[in-house]
């Protein structure tokens, strides 16, 4: 594929060159039909049962993206009550927000309790914690099925590895917790982890997960979480996340586990990447072509503070470069690594790229950074996080949240 932004007409009416010199560098911009196309795919995703999709919002939380998500009519999974509190600015009504608690405080638990947010716990201590504030209440279940998955063991959410979750052999200890407070245990949760594009551990997940289903009689809901992938390859022409084969294996598995047990439950799931990393594509510019010890090297503004899931996860994400306007396709091509303004030798956000000739001034496109992009930026080295801007339907540019000045570094300090 030789320009994937040019072929999706990614920018709209504008182009990556106008878009810098309007808002700044570096920036993250998201096109608005591609994260309308994966929100209606993920909500249309079993339609012949009782369904919901929740949008994980730890992968994007701009209140813009997630007002989008709330007209396309997806629900939300919030990690912290800071999550709660932008899903509610964003118009999301309690009963569309679930909380998936991970080691709260009491003060945490309680304002999920008071927001009216159904809250999932994660193990048989924090059950207890829930039972304490709010016996009598109706909770959900983090359920670990044994089964994980994922593109870096960091982000492999379930098996024997991991902190998340009740184990499966702990299930009658729950229903003793639960006996103790009057608790009803009105849902299960699960999620694997995160980025997987063979859907096949997910499915065997689930069977497992379903299974253990069996053993709680009030359960209104069972959420299998999320996970699904996203293609970062794809200028070597990776295909998607075969989300058509999913769908139909995945609703053979529910019909035949309702016909079976006669059960029907609301059934959720709770991507995040799927739905937004390829909206979102990180502009920055040129500022330096060097060589170091026979190693060239692009000098840019995506530093580990813009983009650090290179540095964590060895992640790839592709490069395009841009000049006056243009995609760089053809001519001459060299090896590159693509590199940040901060102050560690790691600060690599794409490592020996053969890339086009670069020259200073051009403008590097780093692809499929809707997801963990923004959300886990940082001030690192005091540097400011930066502007986003949506590329709407009609192909206009807004800006969705302005770049961080100077003045914002000293907002926390009492004597500043
Ligand atoms: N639900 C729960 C409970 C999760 O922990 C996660 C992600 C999701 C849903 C959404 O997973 P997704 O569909 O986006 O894969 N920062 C890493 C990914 C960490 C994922 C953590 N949990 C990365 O940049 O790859």
């Amino acid at each position: 594929m030789d320009s994937y932004t040019q072929s999706v007409h990614f920018f709209g009416r504008s182009n990556p060159e106008e878009l810098v010199r309007k808002y700044g560098s570096p920036l993250f911009v998201y096109n608005e039909d591609i994260l309308r196309r994966q929100m209606k795919r993920v909500a249309g995703l079993l339609p012949n049962h009782r369904f919901t999709s929740n949008f994980s919002i730890k992968t994007n939380s701009n209140l813009t993206i997630l007002r989008i998500a709330n007209e396309e009519g997806l629900n939300a999974d919030a990690m912290s009550p800071g999550e709660i509190f932008v899903l509610k600015k964003a118009g999301f009504l309690s009963e569309r927000i679930f909380y998936v608690s991970n080691n709260v405080s009491e003060e945490e638990m309680q304002y999920a309790i008071d927001e009216g947010v159904i809250v999932s716990v994660d193990s048989l201590s924090q059950l207890e914690m829930f039972g304490r504030l709010n016996r009598g209440g109706r909770l959900s279940v983090r359920i670990n099925p044994g089964v994980g998955a994922g593109h870096h063991d960091k982000v492999v959410t379930a098996g024997k590895k991991t902190k998340f979750g009740v184990a499966a052999q702990d299930i009658e200890k729950i229903h003793d917790v639960a006996a103790q407070y009057d608790l009803h245990i009105i849902g299960l949760n699960q999620h694997i982890g995160s980025l997987f594009m063979d859907y096949k551990p997910f499915l065997e997940a689930c069977r497992n997960f379903l299974h253990y289903a069996e053993e709680f009689d009030e359960l209104e809901f069972l959420d299998f979480g999320g996970g699904f992938g996203t293609p970062y390859h794809k200028l070597a022409d990776e295909q998607e996340f075969d989300i058509e084969s999913f769908k139909k294996e995945l609703d053979a598995l529910l019909t035949e586990w309702k016909q079976q047990t006669g059960r029907d439950v609301l059934f959720k799931t709770e991507p995040g990447r799927y739905i937004v990393a390829e909206s979102g594509v990180i502009l920055g510019q040129v500022h330096a072509v060097k060589e170091n010890y026979g190693h060239k090297y692009v000098g840019t503004d995506i530093g580990m503070n813009v983009l650090i899931r290179p540095e964590l996860y060895d992640s790839w994400h592709d490069v395009e470069v841009y000049r006056d306007g243009q995609p760089v396709t053809g001519g001459e091509r060299e090896v590159y690594s693509v590199v940040g303004n901060i102050c560690e030798s790691g600060d690599i956000v794409a490592k020996d790229r053969e890339l086009p000739v670069i020259k200073e001034k051009d403008i590097v496109a780093v692809l499929d950074a809707g997801a963990y992009g923004f959300s886990m930026s940082s001030n690192y080295n005091n540097r400011l996080r930066a502007a986003e801007v949506l590329i709407t339907s009609s192909g206009e540019d807004i800006l969705i949240r302005r770049r961080e000045t100077l003045d914002d570094l000293l907002r926390c300090f009492p004597n500043s």
